[in-house]
């Protein structure tokens, strides 16, 4: 069994079904901001499973990429991965309990011919939330599978989702495999025993978990499915090492040739390499860059621990290179290669020379010292980019102490510093009311608007601004150099609106109503609990904004008044951030 024969067959089962075969979804969760990355099959269906209707129907099937970076400190065993396949099939409203699962056994026993004898499932034992599931503890027993062969476990282990903080859940069923060839499978399936494999979920969709945690009963009831095709794979072809299995192997190989070094004695670090270069590979592909903050932060992280554990193998410049059996594996994936390749090589390149700079500090810092105070720990941190987890593993290595608590005592007191500054002055008066800063005041908004419209990227957002007479500086996240004919059509995109003579317009209103309405504010800024908004617009079509912005102004009345915009200058400001100054003439 491989990777493409396991998702060919389930595909083709659940079309025989009747369902339809989606496209996967991006990596990057479009409906849903309180997580970073799709974790699951159902994530970006969740506006289906609550309520609108699919184009394609009610029965639907995909495989689906997943990221999954809670575990991060367990990959590098046999079995845990950040980035993961999963197959499923759903019902919208559809079918329900009992033909989830008797699809679910046909699919074991009858597609990929597992015996009965290898099977045991779990239902819900129920709670408060929601009553004991009999029902598909019966419908297991119809299909053959005997008593002793069914748990009952509680929420901890047969519920499921929201994937997010809220959102469509409820009670699972799962199935698991006995894994060992040589000895028959026991006759009670005891839940605590390694050798029994989870390899399928059929999530019984029937709660929406509100705000407030709780669980009401959900209008549509749906079925959720999700069958992890890395493990499934390693299991029925008799491997109990997931990273012999096809999907891993190649990376493996390419890893050991790169080395010099055998996988056996060298495991984990070669898995941890696999598992972070390859997730890394999808991030980028979908559009992630390296950076200091959100999405970028997780990648970077990833990027700079897959080098750490490369040290191990005494690997240099290698990201790249084990990027490329990804790309042929997932050959069926339109993969971004090229964007993947340059990422990859400059992130190596920033990391060696923070690092390089960062240990040589850390060793100053800790001449003749057994300890790294939390404050000499932040000033690495913070002064040098050392992050704090190679922070601690320095410490380690080298027998120093270091508690990472007196750091988090440090980072705390040095964010209320920051926040009193950036409220006082907020507070001093000492703004500027001239014309031309007036002008450029509203030219920022603009840019900042063009930026997210010509960059295309709904996720950059000021990161920093500072206006004098003379010109404007702002600060925003995105990963590289703009283009010569990017900056030509940022200027263009503010050009034409200041042509067009909009209308600006300042409202009050509540910090969370003005959040609501789509204002951009800056990124971690503190604003007072009422604060301005502005608004540009056209005043034929005032429903619709062109800008709109929480600030404290001042900005000018009709756009004609800016004059004409140039953008003198575009540069890195740090990691992720860039720099653009510019003037109105
Ligand atoms: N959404 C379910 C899971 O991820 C199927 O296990």
């Amino acid at each position: 069994m491989n990777r493409t024969e396991l998702i060919r067959k389930y595909i083709e089962f659940f079309k025989g079904k009747d369902h339809l075969e989606i496209p996967g979804a991006s990596l990057i969760p479009e409906n849903d901001p309180t997580v970073l990355f799709t974790t699951a099959g159902m994530h970006p269906l969740v506006p289906f499973l609550t309520g609108q209707k699919h184009p394609l129907g009610k029965r639907l099937v995909d495989v689906q990429r997943c990221i999954r970076t809670g575990d991060i400190e367990d990959v590098g065993d046999t079995t845990h991965h950040t980035f993961f396949e999963m197959l499923g099939n759903w019902s919208l409203g559809d079918y329900f309990k009992e033909e989830a699962i008797e699809y679910s056994f046909e699919f074991l026993t009858k597609i990929l011919k597992i015996p009965k004898e290898r099977l045991a499932v779990s239902v819900f034992a129920g709670d408060n939330d929601a009553p004991r599931d009999e029902l598909s503890a019966k419908e297991w027993e119809r299909l053959g599978i005997p008593k002793k062969r069914i748990a009952y476990l509680p929420k901890k282990n047969n519920w499921w989702g929201p994937a997010g903080e809220t959102g469509p859940c409820g009670p699972d069923t799962e199935m698991f495999y006995w894994k060992i060839n040589s000895k028959k499978a026991p006759e009670r399936f005891n839940p605590e025993d390694e050798n029994w494999v989870e390899i399928w979920n059929d999530v019984l969709m029937q709660y929406h978990k509100d705000k407030n945690g709780r669980y009401n009963e959900a209008e549509q009831k749906n079925i959720d499915t999700g069958m992890g095709v890395e493990r499934t794979v390693a299991v029925l072809s008799g491997l109990e090492d997931n990273y012999l299995a096809d999907m891993w192997k190649p990376i493996i190989e390419r890893i050991e040739k790169l080395s010099g070094k055998e996988y056996v004695e060298n495991e984990k670090t070669m898995r941890i390499i696999a598992d972070h270069i390859k997730a890394a590979v999808f991030m980028i592909s979908d559009g992630v860059s390296p950076s200091n903050t959100e999405r970028g932060y997780v990648l970077r992280r990833i990027i700079r621990r897959a080098i750490r554990y490369g040290k191990k193998l005494e690997l240099k410049e290698f990201t790249s290179k084990i990027a490329e059996p990804v790309f042929r594996i997932y050959s069926d994936y339109k993969i971004a290669e090229k964007r993947v390749l340059e990422e990859l090589e400059e992130e190596e390149k920033k990391f060696n020379e923070t690092l390089e700079n960062g240990i040589n500090i850390f060793n100053k810092l800790t001449k003749d010292k057994k300890e790294l105070s939390g404050k000499d720990g932040f000033l690495l941190y913070q002064s040098y980019g050392f992050p704090l987890e190679m922070i601690v593993e320095e410490a380690k290595d080298k027998k120093i102490r270091f508690d990472p608590k007196d750091f988090e005592a440090e980072y705390e007191k040095h964010q209320e510093l920051s926040r009193s500054l950036s409220a006082g002055k907020f507070k001093s008066g000492l703004i500027d009311n001239s014309a031309e800063t007036t002008r450029l005041h509203t030219a920022t908004h603009l840019l900042n608007e063009a930026l997210r419209q010509v960059l295309g990227d709904k996720t950059i957002a000021q990161r920093g601004s500072n206006i004098t007479p003379e010109r404007l500086r702002f600060d925003f996240n995105f990963g590289r150099r703009l283009t010569d004919e990017e900056i030509k059509k940022i200027e263009d995109w503010v050009n034409d609106k200041i042509k067009k003579d909009l209308s600006v317009r300042r409202e009050e209103m509540g910090l969370e109503e003005a959040m609501k309405s789509e204002a951009q504010h800056e990124f971690g800024a503190k604003y007072p609990k009422k604060v301005s908004v502005y608004t540009v617009y056209d005043e034929k079509d005032p429903e619709h904004f062109v800008s709109r912005e929480i600030c404290t102004g001042p900005h000018v009345k009709k756009t004609s008044e800016i004059g004409r915009f140039r953008i003198t200058k575009e540069e890195s400001s740090s990691a992720g951030i860039r720099r653009i100054k510019a003037v109105v003439e």
